[in-house]
């Protein structure tokens, strides 16, 4: 909890999978207010379900790719509470293939979501930020990077050229908004099991290939991206702002050939 006279408020975005659900049950447990934002009404209904007796919850269908429909989803959030102490945006795509045979539309609609949406959410979030933000207990945003920013993969060019522009965002929009006692800090994670990789690994005939396994020896579990976003989301961190840290396991810290992953 971090702030001592009112439950603390968090707003979600991807909250409907993947990590952004862990991050909902994490913070429910936690004893946040969440409002959970995904563009698949569906399994929005799927995640109410899950945490049908959490009344702290509530469940907003939102196009991160849409300016409009943002802005009136953060007016709606805007009429039920005053202040807004955490923004975690975990709204992402992965799109793959080679560059030079990627559709136009699939490019754009990656940086849609994965970038410009990052952008717009912090946009829309900000007067929520501001209200519940003091020197003594700033607000945060974290968002999902990935390691795919600082070691691109063939077959993954467009996403990692989107995560390495939020990451340019995060530092810059990190100092901009330090002056109001916001912190902003993004986790970067390597291959984590979640329905994203499932369709990667899924597709057919694809170049791409998921890290999978880091020199820890597994895929990273959604719980283990989540306990570091709570971390940026506590008091421990409040002398934390700009920063991208790698939750990957060891994956981008050393290039490790091929003949020696054989012989692991
Ligand atoms: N899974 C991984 O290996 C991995 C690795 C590095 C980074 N990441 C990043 O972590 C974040 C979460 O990924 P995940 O693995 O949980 O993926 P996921 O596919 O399980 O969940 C992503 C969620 O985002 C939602 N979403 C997609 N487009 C949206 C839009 N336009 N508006 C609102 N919501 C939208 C989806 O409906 C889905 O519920 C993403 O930003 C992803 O790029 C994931």
């Amino acid at each position: 909890m971090t702030n001592a006279t009112r439950m603390p408020v968090a707003i979600v975005t991807g909250a409907a999978s993947g990590i952004g659900r862990q991050c909902c049950r994490q913070l429910l447990d936690d004893n946040w207010q969440v409002f959970a934002l995904d563009v698949s009404a569906a399994a929005l209904r799927d995640l109410g379900v899950e945490l049908q007796t959490e009344d702290r919850l509530r469940v907003l269908p939102c196009d991160v790719r849409d300016a409009d429909d943002i802005a009136s989803v953060f007016a709606e959030i805007a009429e039920q509470v005053s202040a807004v102490d955490a923004l975690v945006c975990s709204a992402g795509i992965l799109r793959t293939g080679p560059l030079m045979d990627m559709a136009v539309e699939d490019f754009d609609q990656i940086f849609s979501v994965n970038t410009r949406g990052v952008w717009l959410c912090v946009k829309s979030a900000l007067p929520l930020l501001r209200q519940a933000a003091s020197s003594e207990m700033p607000s945060r945003v974290v968002m999902l990077g990935s390691i795919a920013a600082i070691r691109p993969k063939i077959g993954g060019g467009a996403y990692a050229a989107s995560k390495s522009a939020l990451s340019r965002l995060v530092r810059v929009m990190a100092v901009e908004l330090a002056g109001d006692n916001i912190l902003v800090n993004t986790v970067a994670p390597g291959t984590v099991d979640t329905p994203m990789i499932a369709s990667a690994m899924a597709a057919p005939g694809k170049t791409y290939k998921p890290s999978g396994k880091s020199p820890l020896g597994r895929v990273a579990a959604p719980e283990d991206v989540v306990a570091v976003i709570r971390f940026l989301l506590q008091p421990a961190s409040n002398y934390v702002t700009g920063t991208w840290i790698p939750v990957d396991g060891g994956t981008s810290a050393a290039y490790v050939a091929p003949d020696a992953l054989a012989g692991n």
